[in-house]
């Protein structure tokens, strides 16, 4: 593997009819680095973390994964999606789920090896999810539920995981768990985690680094760096101010302002 970073996106453009939602985005990821990448809803997270899965055509620019351009690198991916839906009656276990992800790049059905068992059980174990191992994926909780996807995506042990809003609908308790089995995997396996959010409080904790997208452009860096009132105004293209109080980051605009970012469950009030 290259010293490089595990993740170069390099002045990359996506329109739909003819409407720029990516406009000349640049970021870097390295290796065993949580990076966040930060937005409203519509901002085009999805389309970013599609884009470097190969899924969505850019117009412009160039993304390389450990120095590559994407196409033969899919296995080096592991990937999240935004909405899964596991059928209750499904009857798939949580261990059989997670063994799927080493099917992603083999054709046809085979019998696992006794390292493949052992694989799963480990992944199970690293992700927590012992306990529930033999229960069906639809049954379990929402937070249960991401534990078991994280896994399943890890099994085929990429260099780069990418997760789309895996705390949406979660509780707070879940999401802190959730945060903190992604920083373990970043840390502990050197994994370049890459997850989105439209909310970045519950990462600040753990964030080395965030990509934060508005109006189609990003800023990265650590978020001291980005998470300014002058970077985030000219971001923005208006005048925004970066409040923190107690360890929590609000980004506020003027109440007039279409895209102001008012974080969920505040208690901040904004005249
Ligand atoms: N396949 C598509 N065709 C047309 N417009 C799309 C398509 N995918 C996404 N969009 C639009 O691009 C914008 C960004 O979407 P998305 O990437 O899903 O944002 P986010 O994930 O940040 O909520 C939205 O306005 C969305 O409607
Ligand atoms: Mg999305």
């Amino acid at each position: 593997m290259s010293n490089g970073p595990v993740l170069d996106v390099d002045h990359v453009s996506v329109a739909f009819a003819g409407r720029e939602v990516l406009d000349d985005v640049s970021f870097q990821v390295q290796a065993s680095e949580f990076t966040g990448l930060i937005g409203s809803n519509g901002v085009g997270k999805t389309t970013l973390l599609r884009s470097v899965l190969g899924l969505q055509r850019i117009d412009r620019g160039e993304i390389r994964v450990n120095g590559a351009p994407l196409s033969r690198h899919a296995r080096v991916l592991g990937y999240v999606p935004q909405k899964v839906s596991l059928d209750p009656d499904v009857p798939v276990r949580a261990r059989d789920f997670v063994a799927l992800g080493l099917d992603a790049h083999r054709f046809g059905f085979s019998r696992r090896t006794k390292d493949e068992r052992q694989l799963v059980e480990q992944m199970l174990m690293d992700v927590d999810a012992e306990r529930f191992a033999d229960t069906r994926v639809g049954s379990l909780s929402g937070g249960e539920q991401q534990r078991i996807l994280i896994a399943h995506a890890l099994i085929s042990q990429p260099s780069l995981l990418l997760l789309d809003e895996p705390l949406a609908n979660l509780d707070p308790k879940s999401v802190e768990e959730v945060v903190s089995l992604l920083h373990r995997v970043a840390k502990d396996h050197g994994v370049a985690v890459l997850l989105s959010a439209h909310e970045m409080n519950s990462l600040l904790p753990v964030m080395d680094r965030i990509v934060y997208l508005t109006n189609g452009r990003a800023a990265s860096g650590t978020t001291d760096e980005v998470v300014r009132s002058d970077v985030l105004s000219t971001l923005y293209g208006h005048h925004v101010d970066v409040l923190k109080l107690h360890g929590r980051v609000f980004v506020v605009a003027q109440p007039s302002e279409s895209d102001v970012e008012i974080p969920e469950h505040s208690t901040l009030t904004i005249e």
